[in-house]
C-alpha cells in the first residue's frame, strides 16, 4: 500500500476554482475517473484521476483557486510509488503522455486554417481549436439569422461526452447564415456560419479563439450567466434532431449529460451551486420530486416515455445495490437510445458451415505455429465485409436530419467483446482488405485489450456494422440491437450438427444460426433478405470468399 497525490494537470488557464467534488473520502477511484470540477472564467473541466485506489484525503475545498501542479487528493494505491514530492512535474507529464489526443490536438493548433473572408463585408466563422480531433456535437444554438453579435458573444455550444464548450464569435456583425443544426457533429475548421461585418478589417485572420484547452476530453466553459441576455434574446434555431436545448442553463457537461440520459429538462431544474449552477444533486432532487407526485400529475418526460415506477424492493426481501460500472452506464444509454430510435427488424437463417469448420479445424496446427487462434469469427468478418460491399445500404448511416443516407466507402466492422467490466466493441478497420490470419490476429489482440481495459477510444470508433458472436456461449438465436448510427448488426449463435434434407435423405450438417437486425428506415426486408442470403452462401461455400 502507498499513499500518493493526484495533482492538477495542465488546465489551459492560470487558475481555476473548485466548484464541485465528484468523489469523497473512502471512494474507490480508477484511473480516468473524474475527481472534481474546476472552473476558470472561460472553462469548466473535470479533472481525472491519474491513480487507482481508495481516496483517503481531500486536500482542497469548494471555492479554492487551483493552479497546475496543485495537489488535489491523496489516494491509497495497491503498489508503492515515488515520494509525493517527486510527483508534481512527473505526474503532469504522465497525464499528458497518457492522453495521446493531446499531442494531436496540439498539432492541430498549428494546422488551424485561417478564417476566410468570403467577400468584402462577409466573414466565415469556423470551429476553433476545441482540444480534440474528434467530432463534437452541437447541443445549443445561441443565435439565429439576423442577430447582431459582438466579438466574444456565444454562437453555439458544443459538447462531447466529457466536455462542453461555448464557441464565441470571432468578429462583430450580423448573422447572415448559420451552417449547422442542433445534433450536427463538428470538428475544428468546420464552418459554423457567416457574419456580415461592418468593416472587413474587423474579421480576424485566424480562427483560433478562446477557449483553447490543452487537456483533451476536458470540458470547457459553460458559464452561460454572462451571456444570458444575448442568448435569451436569440431564439434557438429549429432543432432538427431530438437533442434538447437547455437555453441559458448554467451546468457542466457531466450534469448536462446526465440530464440528457434521463430526459430531464435542465431549464426546469433549480441550481443550488455557485451562481445558480445546476449540480448533480439538483437533478436527483428534481427526479425525486417528480416521482413523489402521483402518476396523473407527472409531466411526461421529453421523449414522452412513461417512467417505470420506483419500487422499494427491500419491502419484499433483502436486497443489495451495486453501482453500474462506467461501461455499464454507457452501454445502457446506447442500448436505450438505439432501441428507441431505430425501428428494428430481425431476420433469422442458418448457414451450413460443415466445410468451413472442416477447413478451420485443419488449420489449427498452422494457427498454433503462428501463435494465433482461428475461430469462426474471422470468417464471419470476411463474409460480412463482402456482403457490405455488395449491399451498400448496410454500409451506410442515416444523416442526423434523417433527410439523406450517407454511404461509406470503407468497411470497418466492430465486434462485441464480453469483458468483466461490461460490453465493449472494438473495431477492425478495412476488413475487406485483410486476410483471415490478419483478422484472427486482430480479433485476439483487440479482445485482449478490451478485457484489460486498454482499448483506446480510436479503436472503438468508426464501425460501419457490428458482429455480436455469442456462439461460444450457446443459444439458438437472439435479437441483436443495432448499434446506431450503424444500420445493421449480425448476431451469431452456437453451431450444432443437424439433420439436413439434401434432396434424397437427411445428412448430418454443421449449421450456424445467424440473426440479422437492421434499421427499417434505411433497409427494407428485401435488402435484408439479400444481405443474409449472401452471408449464408459465403459461409456455406467459403471458396466464394476468395472471389
Ligand atoms: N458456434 C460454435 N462454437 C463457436 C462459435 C459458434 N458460433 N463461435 C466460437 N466458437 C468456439 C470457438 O471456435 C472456440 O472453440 P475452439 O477453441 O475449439 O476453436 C470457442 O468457441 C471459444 O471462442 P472465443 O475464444 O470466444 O473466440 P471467438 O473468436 O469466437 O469470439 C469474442 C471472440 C471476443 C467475440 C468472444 O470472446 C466474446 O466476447 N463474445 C461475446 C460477445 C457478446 O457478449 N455479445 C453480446 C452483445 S449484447
Amino acid at each position: 500500500m502507498a499513499k500518493q497525490q493526484v495533482i492538477v494537470p495542465d488546465i489551459g488557464a492560470d487558475a481555476a476554482e473548485v466548484i464541485e467534488w465528484m468523489v469523497q473520502v473512502g471512494d474507490e477511484v480508477a484511473v480516468d475517473d473524474s475527481l472534481l470540477v474546476l472552473e476558470s472564467d472561460k472553462a469548466s473541466m473535470e479533472v481525472p484521476s491519474t491513480l487507482a485506489g481508495t481516496v483517503v484525503e481531500l486536500l482542497v475545498k469548494i471555492g479554492d483557486s487551483l493552479t497546475e501542479g496543485a495537489a488535489i487528493i491523496v489516494v491509497e494505491t495497491a503498489h508503492s510509488a515515488p515520494e509525493p514530492a517527486q510527483l508534481t512535474e512527473e505526474t503532469v507529464e504522465a497525464v499528458q503522455a497518457e492522453t495521446p489526443v493531446q499531442a494531436e490536438a496540439q498539432e492541430a493548433v498549428a494546422e488551424v486554417p485561417d478564417n476566410q473572408t468570403v467577400s468584402i463585408g462577409k466573414h466565415s466563422v469556423l470551429v476553433p481549436d476545441i482540444g480534440t480531433d474528434d467530432a463534437v456535437e452541437v447541443i445549443e444554438l445561441s443565435v439565429s439569422v439576423g442577430d447582431e453579435v459582438l466579438e466574444g458573444d456565444t454562437l453555439l455550444v458544443l459538447e462531447s461526452d466529457k466536455a462542453s464548450m461555448e464557441i464565441p464569435a470571432d468578429a462583430s456583425g450580423k448573422v447572415l447564415e448559420i451552417a449547422v443544426v442542433i445534433g450536427a457533429s463538428l470538428k475544428q475548421g468546420d464552418l459554423i456560419g457567416v457574419l456580415e461585418v461592418a468593416d472587413n478589417r474587423s474579421a480576424p485572420q485566424t480562427s483560433v479563439q478562446e477557449p483553447k484547452l490543452d487537456v483533451p476530453e476536458v470540458m470547457s466553459p459553460a458559464p452561460a450567466e454572462p451571456k444570458a441576455a444575448a442568448v435569451a434574446s436569440a431564439p434557438v434555431a429549429e432543432p432538427k434532431t431530438a437533442s434538447s436545448s437547455s437555453d441559458v442553463v448554467y451546468a457542466g457537461p457531466a450534469v448536462r449529460k446526465l440530464a440528457r440520459e434521463f430526459s430531464i429538462p435542465l431549464e426546469q431544474v433549480s441550481g443550488s451551486g455557485p451562481r445558480g449552477r445546476v449540480l448533480k444533486e439538483d437533478l436527483h432532487i428534481f427526479v425525486e420530486q417528480r416521482l413523489a407526485k402521483p402518476e396523473s400529475e407527472r409531466v411526461s418526460s421529453g421523449a414522452g416515455i412513461p417512467t417505470v415506477p420506483a419500487v422499494d424492493f427491500s419491502q419484499f426481501g433483502p436486497v443489495r445495490e451495486e453501482a453500474l460500472s462506467k461501461i455499464g452506464k454507457v452501454t445502457a444509454t446506447n442500448m436505450q437510445r438505439s432501441w428507441l430510435n431505430v425501428p428494428h427488424v430481425t431476420q433469422y437463417d442458418d448457414a451450413d458451415v460443415t466445410d468451413l469448420e472442416a477447413f478451420r479445424v485443419s488449420l489449427k496446427d498452422d494457427a498454433a505455429r503462428r501463435g494465433t487462434k482461428l475461430t469462426p469469427l474471422p470468417f464471419l468478418l470476411k463474409a460480412c465485409a463482402v456482403a457490405l460491399k455488395d449491399n451498400p445500404k448496410f454500409n451506410s448511416s442515416l444523416s442526423p436530419d434523417s433527410e439523406s443516407v450517407i454511404y461509406k466507402e470503407y468497411v470497418h466492422i466492430g465486434f462485441a467483446v464480453d469483458t468483466p467490466a461490461g460490453l465493449l466493441v472494438p473495431v477492425i478497420r478495412d476488413v475487406d482488405k485483410k486476410g483471415l490470419w490478419e483478422l484472427a490476429e486482430e480479433v485476439l489482440e483487440l479482445a485482449a485489450l478490451a478485457r484489460d481495459k486498454k482499448l483506446k477510444p480510436a479503436q472503438m470508433q468508426g464501425a460501419c456494422f457490428t458482429i455480436s458472436s455469442l456462439g461460444a456461449l450457446g443459444g439458438k438465436g437472439f435479437t441483436p440491437i443495432v448499434n446506431a448510427p450503424e444500420v445493421g448488426i449480425l448476431g451469431v449463435s452456437k453451431s450444432s450438427v443437424q439433420p439436413v434434407w439434401d434432396g434424397s435423405g437427411f445428412a448430418p450438417r454443421t449449421m450456424l444460426p445467424l440473426c440479422l437486425s437492421y434499421d427499417h428506415r434505411v433497409i427494407n426486408g428485401a435488402d435484408g433478405g439479400r444481405f443474409m442470403n449472401q452471408v449464408v452462401d459465403l459461409l456455406s461455400d467459403i471458396r466464394r470468399l476468395t472471389l
